[in-house]
This record gives structure tokens, sequence and C-alpha cells, in this order.
């Protein structure tokens, strides 16, 4: 079984996308971390994201592994542990603005579908175009969005537990600034696959989202027989 998660970043695709992986006893395919990995490796490299065929390079090249457990899931690039360099500020908009070269999604799009195949039960893949591009067979697609407030607001909440010296509207700015590249890059935008099931997170709690998600596959279960 193949489950897309789809969306713009804070909506809740992550927690939701690794409870499910994990109540359904499914591989979870973080595919935002990929991205994020590519872009760490261009930078420790020293190459810029407008050096093209270096980057694709890099990208073709990068050994990146998600080990262990959803909840406890690392990112390993050329076997060192990157899980925590990859979840800064700055990182997330290096790989907003690598995700946007095609030669690196075709790299990494192959990966994933390589991946999502090899798992034995089947995978819940995250990312932002799993259902229009990755999977578009997926067998049940969800794009969960939210106000940009809701999102930055849960967000900066993240990262004041962190320690993150940020304020909300610095959240709220950066967050404006990746979807706006997100869903306007050339190559598989940010975009509502037609079959996806849309859930706006804004006014919700996770259980609310969850329980949603999960009358949706067993609608989905009993429809196929
Ligand atoms: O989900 P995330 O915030 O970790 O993703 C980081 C960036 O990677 C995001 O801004 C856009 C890009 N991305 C993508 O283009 N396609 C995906 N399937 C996943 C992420």
């Amino acid at each position: 079984m193949i489950i897309a998660i789809d969306g713009p970043s804070g909506a809740g695709k992550s927690t939701l996308g690794k409870m499910l992986a994990k109540k359904l006893g499914l591989l979870y395919l973080d595919t935002g971390a990929m991205y994020r990995a590519v872009a760490l490796a261009v930078k420790r490299a020293g190459v810029g994201f407008d050096e093209i065929e270096r980057v694709a390079e890099i990208a073709e090249n990068a050994k990146i592994e998600l080990v262990g457990e959803p909840d406890a899931l690392k990112i390993f690039l050329d076997g060192d542990d990157v899980s925590v360099d990859i979840r800064t500020l700055e990182a997330a908009q290096a790989a907003s603005i690598v995700s946007t070269i095609s030669e690196v999604r075709r790299i990494m799009v192959e990966h994933q579908r390589a991946i999502g195949l090899a798992a034995p039960k089947g995978c819940v893949l995250e990312g932002r175009d799993i259902g229009s591009v990755v999977f578009p067979n997926a067998d049940i697609k969800f794009f969960l969005t939210a106000k940009p407030e809701a999102r930055a607001k849960r967000r900066h909440t993240e990262d004041q537990l962190k320690g993150r010296l940020t304020t909300y509207e610095q959240t709220l700015a950066e967050i404006n600034e990746r979807d706006q590249r997100d869903v306007s890059r050339e190559d598989s935008p940010l975009t509502i696959a037609e079959d996806a099931v849309v859930i706006d997170t804004s006014e919700l709690d996770l259980t609310e989202v969850f329980d949603q998600i999960l009358a949706k596959i067993s609608e989905h279960r009993t429809a196929a027989g």
C-alpha cells in the first residue's frame, strides 16, 4: 500500500505521516529530508546553488539514508548523521532552492520510487509532489493544508521548545517565502492532486486529523474489497 501525504510546510504532514506509518506498520519516507540532505551536501562542498551541473552531480553521488523507526528516524549523508543539521531554518530554505532544479528532482524521485516499492508492506511518503509525480497511482492521497498563520504558530511553538530564538513574525515570513517558491517553481510545483483528500488542519487538533485520515483509509479499504 502506498499512501501519499502532500502539503505546505507546517500543515502537520510529518507528525501525521509518522503516526500513520506506525499504526499501519508501513515504512515512513520523509522526502523533504532528502532535499534537505542534498542542500547540505551542496553547502558542505562549497558549491553555489546556481551551479546546476555541479549540484546535480552532488545529488547523484550523495548517499542519503533514512534509518530507524518513524519517531526516531535518523538521516545520514555519506555516513554522517545529519538529522539535526538538516532541521535549521537555513537548511529549509536551501532545500526549497535546491528542489527547484529539475535534475535534482529527477534523481530524488527515482530514489523515492525505489524505496517505496521495496517496502514489504508499503510506504507512507510525505512531501510536495508525492501524489502528483512520485506515485500518481498511490492507493490513497492526502493533501494537508492550513492557514499560514496557523502553520507559523505551530512552527514557532516547536522552535521555542527546541530553544531556537525566532519571533512569530520571522517564522511566518519564512513560511510564506518557502510556500511561494514551492508553489511557483516550474518543475512539479506544490499542487493538489485531483483525487487527493484535502484536509484543512487550521482549526483541528492532531487527533481529529488523524481520525479523519484513518476513516478515509478504512473507507478506501472497504471500497477496494
Ligand atoms: O517538508 P520539508 O519542509 O522538509 O521540505 C523542505 C523543502 O524541500 C521544501 O521547501 C520543498 C522541498 N520538497 C520538495 O520540493 N518536494 C518534496 N517531495 C519534499 C520537499
